[in-house]
């Protein structure tokens, strides 16, 4: 896939940017624990901005459906951007469509970067609204995308924005689509996909796609909770979405056999099990299921050894609890260690391979999650789509 770039633009004098960014990053208690999807943007944000370009960014966090949320603002991580940039950031929360708006980004000028509030704050976003893009667009002479994370998305900032500005791909979009593309083309049998998380209801259609392709698809976290009641097993209090048991059948989808287990409230451990053959129980009551346990580990590691191509999205438990971290960091190390191609890819597992300094170790970390995998499964991306060079 070929995609115009911004370095196609013949030349950039002062012109206005508005530049889609992926700041949806891993937060706690208004810390910042992973800052990766915002250095990745650096390099964009300042080719254009040392052209004299003015850059307005455009980015969601979480998701507030529609609603002003003070709770998902994007303040914080205006200011990390500023340090990490090393200089000022304006930040504008003035609605959109408004005159202040259109003002705070006229006066972004002469290399200048304004970051804008939550785009998901509007309804017009989601909605891939036309009419609210339209708007969106109005100030500027060209769009950017550089948030490969959200391309999956037919969102206004996104996607309808690219009917009414010439778009191009930043540098960092750039890189994950040429980097996924080796994955595509020369992706080495057996091929070993190991699915995590708690996102359970996007990633059950993935893993009915990934069926067909992988040889093996390992599963973690809510994600085999769910697959485990799928097929009969009681998890008492454990994350789970239901799910139908023909989606989760494949003898190529390979369970947890044991489990850390803990009070579904207190998170307090009370200990591995094994489900019990009689009674196909695992826990109950108030008991869930947090982790996979120590024979799982070793059953996984087996089939990431032989893999030709591994691609790993989603922590394996509770992984942001350090008592239900030791089944996604053995997992990480495992891969890292590993001899056929390895890609991995969303919010929290780029973390987990951050905390564990495995970054090198691995063919290619995405900075996308749902993205990574849509890409991988040969999807068309409505962010991508209007991007392509015809
Ligand atoms: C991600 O974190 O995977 C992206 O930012 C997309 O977020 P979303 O799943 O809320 O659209």
């Amino acid at each position: 896939m070929k995609l115009r770039k911004i370095t196609d633009i013949k030349e950039i004098r002062g012109e206005l940017f508005l530049v889609r960014v992926d700041y949806n990053v891993p937060i706690a208690h208004s810390r910042i624990l992973d800052d990766t999807k915002i250095r990745r943007s650096l390099k964009t944000i300042r080719y254009l901005t040392a052209r004299g370009g003015g850059v307005v960014l455009v980015s969601h966090f979480g998701r507030p459906e529609g609603k002003r949320n003070p709770k998902y603002s994007l303040r914080p991580i205006g200011a990390r951007l500023s340090k990490l940039l090393k200089k000022s950031v304006y930040f504008c929360d003035a609605p959109i469509p408004g005159s202040e708006f259109f003002g705070n980004a006229w006066e972004t000028w002469d290399g200048q970067v304004t970051l804008l509030e939550n785009i998901r704050f509007y309804a017009g976003e989601e909605a891939n609204s036309a009419n609210w893009a339209r708007e969106l667009a109005r100030p500027f002479d060209y769009f950017v995308n550089d948030a490969f994370a959200s391309s999956h998305r037919a969102h206004a900032s996104v996607a309808a924005v690219t009917k009414f500005l010439p778009s191009y791909a930043g540098f960092d979009l750039a890189d994950e689509v040429e980097n996924l593309e080796r994955a595509v083309q020369g992706s080495k049998r057996p091929l070993v996909v190991v699915l995590g998380g708690a996102k359970i209801s996007t990633k059950i259609n993935l893993i009915k796609k990934f069926v067909k392709k992988a040889d093996w698809l390992i599963l973690g976290g809510g994600l085999a909770n769910s697959a485990l009641a799928a097929r009969g097993f009681k998890i008492g209090a454990s994350l789970v979405e239901r799910t139908q048991k023909s989606a989760v059948s494949s003898k190529k989808i390979i369970l947890p056999v044991d489990f850390a287990v803990g009070d579904s409230r207190t998170r307090r451990f009370v200990g591995i099990r094994e489900a019990n053959p009689k009674t196909r129980t695992i826990c109950s009551g108030k008991e869930a299921i947090f982790d996979i346990g120590p024979k799982t580990m070793g059953l996984y590691k087996k089939y990431l050894a032989k893999a030709g191509t591994i691609i790993w999205n989603g922590p394996l438990g509770l992984a942001e609890d350090k008592r239900y971290a030791r089944g996604t960091q053995e997992i990480a190390r495992a891969i890292g260690r590993a001899r056929g191609k390895t890609y991995a890819g969303g919010g929290e597992t780029v973390m987990e391979i951050n905390k564990l300094k495995l970054g090198r170790r691995f063919t290619f970390v995405s900075a996308g999650g749902g993205a990574m995998l849509e890409y991988l499964e040969g999807k068309k991306m409505p962010g991508l789509k209007p991007l392509i060079k015809k």
